[in-house]
């Protein structure tokens, strides 16, 4: 793999609050990371500033605002995202069938192939079977994940956000073109804070993750742009 491939593989979590803090971050890794992910955090303190923000240091945006609502506002949700010209944004995968189809259609309908790939989240890496069963689904984790990410491309989803432990799973199903983004990713040289089921960048990749989300291994690194560069370098000798 060329470190251009490594590299693009790896989405910046910004979990900061302020514009100020975007152009820091932003600043600093543009060209160092393929994508910065703005959540719900940030989107809620700055909205769509946040995301052109990121634009204007020539990132690219990874929309994580995990949609789940009646099929149309879903979909009405998720134009607005492609009109920010965002290149990943997400939904809910336990919305449904209905509801992931009405906005793949929607947003496939006014965009076509210039369009941003919409990711379904299966059952939140939080959860776990007595979280399940709290809300009535007396099924086990990994099945739920399995049966939404199966779900989620039939309805046109892209792909899904997945923990690494599921990636194996979920690839065996969904087959080598459906996305994998994987958070929950740990390169060598830094700690797990709060992580628990974690990967290396390498061990990610090798399992099958087409992009990495990683935030604090960056942000707290003395040097967040060597920091990058390193699990860039991580994951190229992984892929060797
Ligand atoms: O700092 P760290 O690398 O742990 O950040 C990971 C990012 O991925 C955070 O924005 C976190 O909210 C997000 N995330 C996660 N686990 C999930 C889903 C999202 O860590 N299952």
């Amino acid at each position: 793999m060329t470190r251009d491939e490594a590299r693009n593989k790896i989405i910046f979590a910004l979990d900061v609050n302020g514009l100020a803090e975007i152009d820091r971050y932003a600043g600093m890794l543009a060209g160092k990371v393929g994508m910065f992910k703005v959540g719900k955090e940030l989107f809620t303190a700055c909205g769509p500033d946040a995301v052109r923000a990121v634009q204007r240091h020539g990132g690219q945006v990874f929309l994580d605002l995990k949609y789940h609502d009646i099929p149309n506002t879903v979909a009405k949700a998720m134009l607005e995202a492609a009109r920010l010209g965002v290149q990943l944004a997400n939904l809910h995968a336990l919305g449904g069938a209905e509801m992931m189809e009405t906005a793949a259609s929607a947003v496939r309908k006014e965009f076509g192939n210039d369009r941003p790939r919409l990711l379904a989240v299966t059952i939140l890496t939080s959860s776990t079977s007595e979280t399940l069963r709290g809300v009535g689904i007396d099924h086990p984790v990994q099945d739920m994940v399995v049966r939404l990410a199966k779900l989620a491309q039939e309805a046109g989803m892209d792909g899904v956000v997945a923990s690494p432990q599921e990636i194996g799973l979920i690839r065996a199903v969904c087959g080598p073109d459906f996305l994998i983004v994987t958070p929950g990713v740990r390169p060598a040289f830094a700690s797990a804070d709060d992580q628990k089921r974690i990967m290396t960048p390498a061990e990610a990749v090798a399992a099958g993750a087409d992009y990495l989300v990683i935030g604090r291994p960056i942000a707290k690194a003395d040097d967040p742009a060597a920091a990058a560069d390193l699990i860039t370098a991580e994951i190229v000798a992984g892929c060797l």
